[in-house]
């Protein structure tokens, strides 16, 4: 049972202060962009209960192939919900960078989920799946969910948004990762003192969205944990440089970052970012990527060649 997987951009991630269970309360904009993981369960002859993770693929090395592998999480959440136990593999494709802001561990949960109601024929329902997802990460709702959508609450209250168009985005993939938590601190240390704001998201980016104007959109793409994301991770201010050097339209650090977001006019100005982004030698890899697109989706139920 193989289920892909989109990344997801913030378009706009507005963060409050801390809660007092520790996360903080935000309002973003979600896009869910085709640059995507495969997850693939299959029955096993093991003792019930038994979840072997695999993993292949770009930064497959820092994925944990333990039980605190996101995907190995949701398999047992949905063992514990259905009553079925009967043994899986789990392999996972990677191409969503690891650590890189794009939700890639929460997108493999959310995969995850899916597959094993799936194959075990557990009949739980998008509303049931949806709750695990809220329980097994902030991010996992919406990669479920996919399209376009604004999240509230730690990012798992999802509102579908008014789109039209579509956005060809470059996503330059950093060498080295940035941990979640460690951003939302660095956040917090940036911010000490300050009055913040209930987070709220821009109408200006939402009249851009539900006009398809992409000019207008990359004036108002925003993030408030990139200050942190550049003060852990200097270099990020040449990267997003690069494209500003070629007239992205805009330009932002992806959730907590450290992969940033360039929005291009077309394919052709795709390939012009694409380019300016070649002599930035700090960069894993640039991928081109097209939003929105449908959030988790079974699309096979054989085993992969
Ligand atoms: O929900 P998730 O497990 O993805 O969150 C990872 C970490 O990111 C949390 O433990 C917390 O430190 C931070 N976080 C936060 N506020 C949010 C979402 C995540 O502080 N809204």
């Amino acid at each position: 049972m193989t289920v892909r997987v989109p990344a997801k951009i913030n378009l706009e991630l507005r963060v409050g202060g801390p809660r007092a269970d520790g996360f903080h309360g935000l309002a973003t904009v979600f896009q869910a962009v085709d640059l995507v993981d495969d997850v693939t369960l299959t029955l096993i002859d093991a003792e019930p209960g038994t979840v072997q993770v695999t993993v292949s693929g770009a930064g497959a090395e820092d994925v944990p192939t333990d039980g605190t592998n996101l995907a190995a999480r949701a398999v047992r959440m949905v063992s514990e919900a259905s009553g079925v136990d009967e043994a899986v593999a789990v392999h996972i494709d990677k191409r969503i960078p690891v650590a890189g802001g794009m939700a890639g561990g929460s997108a493999d949960g959310a995969a995850a989920l899916l597959a094993a109601d799936a194959l075990w024929h557990a009949g739980l329902g998008m509303e049931e799946l949806h709750a695990l997802a809220a329980r097994l990460g902030s991010d996992v709702p919406f990669a479920l969910h996919g399209g376009t959508a604004v999240g509230t609450g730690r990012g798992e209250v999802l509102a579908p948004a008014l789109v039209r168009g579509e956005y060809v985005w470059v996503l330059a993939v950093h060498r080295r990762g940035l941990s979640t938590p460690s951003v939302f601190a660095e956040t917090d240390r940036l911010r000490q003192g300050r009055d913040l704001a209930e987070p709220e998201v821009s109408q200006e980016l939402m009249k851009a969205l539900g006009c398809g104007d992409a000019a207008a959109l990359g004036t108002h793409l925003a993030n408030d944990l990139q200050p942190a994301a550049c003060s852990l991770l200097p270099d990020l201010e040449l990267v997003l440089d690069a494209g500003h050097s070629v007239d992205a339209l805009g330009a932002l650090v992806s959730g907590s970052g450290p992969t940033v977001a360039f929005l291009a006019r077309d394919a052709e100005h795709a390939l012009d970012i694409e380019a300016a982004l070649g002599s930035v030698s700090t960069l894993a890899a640039v991928h081109r990527a097209t939003g929105p697109v449908p959030g988790a989706k079974v699309v096979s139920t054989r085993p992969l060649p």
